[in-house]
């Protein structure tokens, strides 16, 4: 039943059709059909569209969404209170954003964040959460779409982007929470990946405040060097007649030979890289053979040179380093994602936020537009503060992953920040371990699939169980209501990638700058044989 924010005699009569529908809970849904009433005194300058009761099992359809956002659909698991307005964030940008109330909630606060460059509200990641009990919310991050056109001569579409459409989203998120239920909630909880990753660094750094526990995944921070990386390797590759072009074929072949050289590094050959920054990778063992004819399991030097570049960090006219190199292991994402062409967030981004120029041209891209672009820097949208303390000090906690088969997001980005953190704040990873702790998630690729124990519950096409020490998000739960944090975080493996095929094995990721050995005396599929250690198999062996 949908109440129409329009008057209050057609909401009256909703009302009346709604308690005789369902008459036990008719004071949820009653409170759900008052609720666009109620919010014009809590948050006067919103919009407020509609609020609907929508019951479990509820397979919501969303036709006005963005045709690109790809979402048309959800299933609810559980009763809840859906609400969904529009509030302006300056006189020329506004965010649209919904909060959904479940019926069995915990008291706890969620908001949900974005992805790439969008633009989308992210309805499965409200599903899982609210039917978690967690009053929900999200925002479309000021614009509608997975593009960034908006951006146009309209920096106040870029602020948003950059943080005030989260930020917008959690401050009005928490007076609708209140307002429904009658109390305000008792602790506060972020959970994102990607750009949702930045935008949980994002609240860590600038609103500490608006989060008791932050689950931030592979993270787009250093968002603008990001951007000018991702653009990079269509200045090195090319288009596919360049003779430095790689097919998705060759890296293939490439990631054959990286597994090869790499996979037992960790003390077991199982397709899986524990630690990509001891894979050193080196071509040569793929170059043509001289008079090669047919070159098309074979790299020309020209590839060669390019394969290397990919895998070497990206610097800045003064030297100082961009990006970091992409992690070997993560070939076959990448090949379609970052190495088959101009990359169209960084287009996007170039075009729209950096230049004001729809016709820039990505072949241009170079360390002197990477630097341009990196001193602009608009609104901070780097999210790079190595600053943690006021996070610190008011008890809060963030918890980052990353994986490691990450094909759009280098996951040794990762390391970097954690320790950027950690020399900016002089701190130990042991006095770190109090408020932050990044974990490395081998065999995951960009927040969700890959082909290792890559479900941890992060999102809920990655839920094998809601066991804190296998979950994610509970496991922040856990850590901020009773204060045991993670160690390690279990990712099952399942047989045929969804988790109705059954479980093939669980690993135990570790916790950074620990790196999980084999010490076992399988085939790596037994959870036991694997030792979280600083340093390499040897130790580990003598710690036995
Ligand atoms: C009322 O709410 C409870 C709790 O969510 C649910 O189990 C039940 O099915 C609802 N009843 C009706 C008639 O919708
Ligand atoms: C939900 O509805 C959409 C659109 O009608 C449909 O495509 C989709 O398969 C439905 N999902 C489920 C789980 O039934
Ligand atoms: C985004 O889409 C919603 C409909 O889903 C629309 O009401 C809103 O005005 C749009 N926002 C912008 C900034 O275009
Ligand atoms: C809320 O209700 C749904 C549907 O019955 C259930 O799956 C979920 O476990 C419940 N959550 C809590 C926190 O009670
Ligand atoms: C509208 O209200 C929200 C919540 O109080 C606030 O964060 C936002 O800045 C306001 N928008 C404008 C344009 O003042
Ligand atoms: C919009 O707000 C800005 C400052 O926030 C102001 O400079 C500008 O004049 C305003 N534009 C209009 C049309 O009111
Ligand atoms: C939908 O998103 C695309 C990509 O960002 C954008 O070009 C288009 O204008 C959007 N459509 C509407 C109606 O907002
Ligand atoms: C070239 O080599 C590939 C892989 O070794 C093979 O599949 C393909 O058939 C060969 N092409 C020709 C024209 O011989
Ligand atoms: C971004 O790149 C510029 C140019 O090389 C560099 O000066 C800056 O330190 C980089 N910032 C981050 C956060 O990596």
């Amino acid at each position: 039943m949908r109440f129409p924010n329009t008057n209050s005699v057609v909401l009256g009569a909703g009302l009346l059709v709604a308690a005789a529908e369902a008459a036990s809970n008719a004071t949820f849904e009653q409170q759900c059909g008052s609720l666009p009433s109620s919010l014009a005194s809590v948050v006067p300058n919103a919009t407020v569209w509609f609020s609907e009761f929508v019951t479990a099992g509820t397979n919501l359809t969303f036709p006005d969404n963005n045709v690109t956002c790809n979402r048309p659909s959800q299933v609810v698991s559980n009763d809840l209170c859906r609400v969904a307005l529009r509030v302006p964030t300056s006189n020329r940008s506004e965010i649209s954003m919904e909060a959904w109330l479940p019926v069995n909630w915990t008291g706890r606060f969620l908001s949900t964040g974005n992805g790439g460059v969008s633009g989308c509200i992210q309805y499965e990641d409200m599903a899982y959460t609210a039917g978690l009990g967690f009053s929900t919310v999200s925002a479309n991050n000021g614009h509608n779409g997975t593009g960034g056109t908006s951006f146009y001569n309209n920096d106040d579409v870029v602020a948003d982007f950059a943080w005030r459409s989260m930020h917008t989203g959690v401050v009005v998120g928490k007076k609708i929470s209140e307002a429904f239920y009658g109390k305000t909630h008792d602790k506060s909880y972020y959970l994102g990946c990607s750009t949702g990753g930045r935008q949980g660094l994002k609240s860590a750094q600038s609103f500490p405040d608006d989060f008791d526990g932050i689950v931030a995944g592979a993270p787009a921070a250093a968002f603008v060097n990001l951007t000018s990386w991702s653009g990079y390797f269509y200045t090195v590759l090319g288009d596919e007649d360049s003779p430095s072009h790689v097919s998705s074929d060759l890296w293939a072949v490439v990631h054959e030979d990286v597994l090869k050289q790499c996979d037992g590094i960790d003390g077991v050959i199982d397709g899986i890289i524990e630690d990509p920054e001891l894979c050193q990778y080196r071509p040569e063992g793929l170059l043509c053979a001289s008079g090669a004819t047919n070159t098309s399991s074979c790299l020309t030097p020209a590839q060669a040179d390019a394969v290397r570049l990919v895998f070497t960090p990206v610097y800045g006219t003064d030297g100082s380093i961009v990006y970091p190199r992409m992690q070997p292991g993560s070939e076959i994402a990448a090949s379609s994602l970052l190495y088959d062409g101009p990359f169209p967030y960084t287009n996007d981004w170039f075009r729209y936020a950096v230049y004001n120029d729809p016709s820039w041209d990505p072949a241009t891209l170079d360390a002197e537009q990477m630097v341009y672009a990196s001193n602009k820097n608009p609104w901070n949208i780097q999210t790079w503060e190595g600053d943690l303390s006021r996070l610190r000090d008011r008890g809060s906690k963030l918890l980052h992953y990353h994986g490691l088969m990450d094909g759009i997001i280098s996951s040794e980005n990762s390391p970097r920040y954690y320790n950027h953190v950690s020399r900016t704040m002089g701190l130990t990873t042991e006095e770190l371990d109090e408020f932050y702790r990044f974990f490395r998630i081998s065999g995951m690729s960009h927040c969700s699939g890959g082909d290792g124990a890559h479900a941890i519950g992060n999102q809920l096409e990655s839920l094998e169980s809601l066991d804190p020490d296998e979950n994610a998000l509970m496991a922040m739960v856990r850590w901020v209501e009773e204060g045991i944090a993670p160690t390690t975080l279990i990712g099952t493996k399942w047989k045929g990638d969804t988790a109705d095929t059954g479980v093939d094995y669980k690993r135990a990721h570790c916790k950074y700058p620990a790196r999980n050995v084999y010490v076992g005396s399988g085939d790596g599929s037994d959870m036991d044989g694997w030792k979280c250690v600083v340093g390499g198999i040897a130790e580990a062996k003598q710690e036995l």
